[in-house]
């Protein structure tokens, strides 16, 4: 590898799996990653539109980039700027008015044609700009070997969305939904796994729609699991982010019927407020949430629960507020991300009337967030004493220790001679601290014993 490249991913999952998939494009060329964008011969930011405060970020490091990228070129060592993602895809023309530093702007779809974009600015054209949703899906054009970064790998298995929530705008960045096929996802797990993987987590704006071909049938999420499920050496499933709509009942038996898929599951219901979900076009009242978590924990009854949640949506009064922190308070969640309402341009939600002031927005997050944080604690604090298998995935601060996840998704660190990343190891739990708990190994046997016993 000759040049370096450093990419730097904003916003979701689905960003850090197109990241690594972009490296991949770039490595013919001659591209090693690089730890830092002052050494990178090319940087490509990964970006995210979903709410102003992401968009935003953006420039601000287009504005530290222009400086690095100046010094460089002072010194005869240029440097390529690339804005890739949801952002690129968005405003494209608009960055390359806004940022003159920038030489290829290129969205989502299109990443698999950054080597051709990367060659015509070495030619000395300009910038160039590629955000067509091309018609013949990018996946075919990615390289084919994949090779784990780590032990826990993402899997891009469908993308872009056809719900059309008044908030959201990634029906416009990301476009149509379309679901990969099940022999290539089977294909790109299957090297994952080779390359070290133990877990994989399936990723998609809409996951649980997906509908992938196999031999001209459709599979169904709950279908690809199970077979994911007997890929030797696979020890652990997730997927991430779901609709409530789209929980079939074949995924929902799934939960109960396929060990390796985990408890744990991010099913956002964004508001408590049958009102709200309506104007947000949510296409479900907060019955039918009720009830597929019910479904759920019928199926699984120790599934946790994680989900997002939009403060001060247009016209959210304080009884709807208080609607949502009902939701939160029946349920109970293991953990939420939560977030100000925030319009953004091109979305039937910033054109409605009855905007909430920010005040009010921020007083309902900081109440929501609280509820929130108490019961991540609880759950937590439940956790201890318990015996949990930590899948170890990486070292952490201190001499010998390791880091991993629980099947519940909370980070557990421990002091366990002889194993390595990437082994799964049962731990007591026996602290929980702010952001994570401390686990000890117990007596091998033991775990099952005590879970017999119980
Ligand atoms: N404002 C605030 N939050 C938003 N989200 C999506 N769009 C917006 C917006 N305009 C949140 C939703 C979604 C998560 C990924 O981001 O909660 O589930
Ligand atoms: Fe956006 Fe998710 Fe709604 Fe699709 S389902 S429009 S991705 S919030």
């Amino acid at each position: 590898m000759t040049k370096k490249l450093f990419i730097k991913s904003f916003g979701c999952q689905m960003n850090v799996y197109d990241s690594e998939r972009m490296a991949e494009v770039l490595a013919p060329l001659g591209y090693g990653r690089a730890d830092d964008s002052a050494d990178a011969n090319m940087v490509v930011l990964n970006t995210c539109h979903i709410r102003e405060k992401a968009a935003e970020k953006v420039y601000s490091e287009l504005g530290r980039l222009a400086l690095i990228k100046d010094e460089r070129a002072a010194a005869g060592r240029p440097m390529v700027i690339a804005v890739a993602g949801c952002v690129a895809q968005a405003e494209g023309e608009e960055i390359l008015r806004r940022a003159d530093c920038v030489d290829v702007v290129i969205g989502p779809q299109a990443y698999h044609r950054l080597p051709e974009l990367v060659a015509r600015v070495a030619r000395g054209g300009g910038a160039v700009l590629d955000t067509d949703f091309p018609t013949e899906p990018k996946f075919d054009h990615l390289p084919q070997g994949r090779t784990a970064r780590g032990v826990s790998a993402f899997l891009s298995v469908q993308e872009g969305c056809d719900k059309f929530c008044t908030f959201c705008v990634v029906p416009y960045t990301r476009g149509a939904e379309y679901s990969r096929p099940v022999d290539q996802v089977v294909a790109e797990a299957r090297q994952l796994v080779e390359g070290g993987a133990r877990e994989i987590v399936l990723l998609g704006q809409n996951v649980n729609a997906y509908h992938g071909d196999k031999d001209g049938k459709t599979w169904g999420l709950g279908q690809l699991i199970r077979r994911l499920a007997d890929l030797d050496g696979l020890a652990r499933l997730r997927y991430t982010t779901s609709h409530p709509l789209d929980m079939d009942d074949d995924l929902i038996a799934a939960h109960g019927e396929v060990p390796a898929l985990m408890p744990y599951l991010h099913l956002p219901v964004q508001s408590g407020s049958d009102q709200i979900l309506a104007a947000m076009n949510r296409r479900h009242g907060i019955d039918a949430y009720h009830r597929v978590i019910d479904r759920l924990r019928a199926s699984r009854p120790d599934l946790a629960v994680s989900g997002d949640f939009i403060v001060g949506f247009p016209g959210e009064s304080d009884d709807d507020f208080a609607a949502t922190l009902a939701v939160i308070a029946t349920l109970g969640y293991a953990q939420a991300y939560s977030f100000k309402y925030s319009p953004r341009p091109g979305t039937p939600g910033a054109e409605l009337p009855d905007q909430v002031p920010e005040n009010v927005k921020s007083a309902r997050l900081e109440a929501l967030q609280s509820l929130l944080r108490a019961q991540q604690n609880a759950f937590n604090a439940a956790s201890v004493g318990q015996v949990l298998p930590v899948l170890f995935e990486r070292t952490g601060r201190h001499p010998g220790q390791l880091v991993g996840r629980s099947p519940y998704m909370q980070a557990v660190h421990a002091i366990a001679p002889g194993a390595a990343i990437g082994d799964i190891v049962d731990l007591r739990l026996v602290e929980a601290q702010a952001n994570s708990l401390a686990g000890e190994p117990v007596e091998p046997g033991w775990a099952e014993l005590e879970r017999t016993v119980a």
